[in-house]
């Protein structure tokens, strides 16, 4: 068993359809051992996003980022960061395929509905930056 860490970005949860995203979650199998919604600050942002400082996006990320609440989920599924990759779709929709949430749900490369850890050791520090050891089942 693994861990993977997510995201429902602002996007998807201004248009009320975080529950939706949730059920797929469930539904593909995965166990949430954590949840909640918060509203990260620009420097949240900035922190949570560090690794891309210098991307050209980086300040129109981080500006999205913290514009509303997010929901931050860690969850639990054999080879869990794989197969939440999977489920998401690629990042830019226009390039995500059937069935995939982003493919579903994204409006564009930035406000793409979702976030997903890219390995099994960020995985475990973004789950760490969201939920301390008494938050997660
Ligand atoms: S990489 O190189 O694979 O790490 O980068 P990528 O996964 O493509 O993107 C990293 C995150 O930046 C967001 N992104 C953007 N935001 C705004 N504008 C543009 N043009 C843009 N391109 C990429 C993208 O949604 C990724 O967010 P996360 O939360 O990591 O999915």
């Amino acid at each position: 068993m693994s861990r993977t860490f997510a995201m429902i970005k602002p996007d998807a949860v201004e248009r009320a359809i975080s529950g939706k995203i949730i059920a797929k979650i469930e539904e593909a199998g995965f166990n949430i051992v954590a949840m909640k919604k918060v509203q990260l600050s620009l420097a949240d942002a900035q922190a949570f996003y560090a690794v891309h400082k210098e991307r050209p996006f980086f300040g129109e990320l981080t500006e999205f980022m913290s514009r509303s609440p997010i929901i931050a989920l860690a969850m639990e599924k054999p080879d869990a960061v794989a197969a939440w990759r999977k489920l998401m779709g690629a990042t830019n929709p226009a390039e995500a395929e059937p069935g995939t949430i982003r493919k579903e749900f994204a409006l564009s490369i930035g406000e793409n509905a979702v976030h997903g850890s890219d390995s099994d050791e960020n995985a475990a520090i973004e789950i760490s930056f969201f939920f301390n050891h008494f938050e997660q089942v």
